[in-house]
């Protein structure tokens, strides 16, 4: 579906995705830095996890989710997903005549300010490490950079249950990172929309020596930047509101999505964005 760019306007809403609950971190950063927005989120909880499906079928399912939000007339789409970021960005971009913006490119730029060693560790979904881009993203940006990337699946599943203090966190965190740890990284980005619940753990793990980088705060103040230009700031009179529409309610998504966004889940619609039947 192509957008005409000249009709965007600033009142409308902000559209954010990801391919479950994990995405309100950035929620969360977003209504800290952009409070007159108002925010449209949609979690595919129904066809959660993206981390583990194929690039193709993680293309697909974003492809659908960016039309879902453009159906509710959104003036941007962020892509808060890491391995749908790195799966589909440029397609997305392609296809979506609307500004685009990932997790990747904000996550990458804080990572090489905050390492001074050029030793940067990247975990993520097994999705996300490989598809490469944040190897490249960061090499890109500092081609003496040395990339040390780490797919750490057991994580989504230890934070959905809220095991981020366990002794068994502990231990498969060890069992994962002991060779960046190694490697000396200095720097952590957290590649995944979940890892941020572990940070205690992860600091703790790396005796509080690595910078852990979160891309939520980087994304929102992406998106602050990218409206600002396109001169699609909301006023500041706005008192932003956000809705959020997944595509599954489990019994469960009301704790495990207060844990990611800090506060009650309001205004919750269950949809569906399949149109293949
Ligand atoms: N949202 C995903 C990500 O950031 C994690 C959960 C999943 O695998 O779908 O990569």
């Amino acid at each position: 579906m192509k957008t005409d760019m000249s009709k965007l306007n600033a009142d409308q809403p902000v559209g954010v995705f990801d391919s479950g609950i994990g995405g309100l971190t950035v929620v969360r950063s977003l209504a800290e830095i952009l409070p007159s927005e108002d925010i449209i989120y949609l979690g595919d909880t129904a066809r959660l996890p993206y981390g583990t499906k194929s690039a193709e079928t993680i293309r697909r399912f974003a492809k659908q989710d960016t039309e879902f939000l453009l159906e509710r007339g959104v003036k941007m789409v962020i892509v808060a997903c890491h391995s749908a970021t790195s799966a589909a960005l440029p397609f997305l971009k392609k296809d979506f005549k609307l500004p685009i913006i990932g997790v990747i490119e904000p996550g990458t730029r804080a990572a090489t300010k905050a390492s001074k060693n050029r030793r940067i560790g990247v975990i993520g979904t097994p999705a996300t490490i490989s598809a490469g881009e944040y190897e490249r993203a960061i090499l890109a940006a500092d081609p003496n950079a040395r990339v040390i990337a780490k797919s750490t699946p057991l994580f989504v599943p230890l934070v959905e249950e809220g095991w981020v203090d366990r002794p068994v966190t502990h231990q498969i965190i060890t069992e994962y990172l002991t060779s960046l740890k190694e490697d000396k990284i200095d720097t952590l980005l957290l590649g995944c929309t979940h890892y941020p619940l572990l940070a205690p753990a992860l600091d703790r793990f790396f005796e509080h020596n690595v910078k852990l980088v979160d891309s939520g705060d980087e994304t929102a103040q992406a998106a602050h930047e990218v409206l600002k230009k396109m001169n699609l700031l909301r006023d500041t009179s706005h008192h932003g509101s956000c809705r959020f529409y997944l595509t599954d309610l489990s019994p469960n998504f009301r704790s495990i999505g207060e844990r990611f966004l800090g506060e009650p889940m309001q205004d919750v619609i269950r949809v569906s964005v399949n149109h293949e039947g």
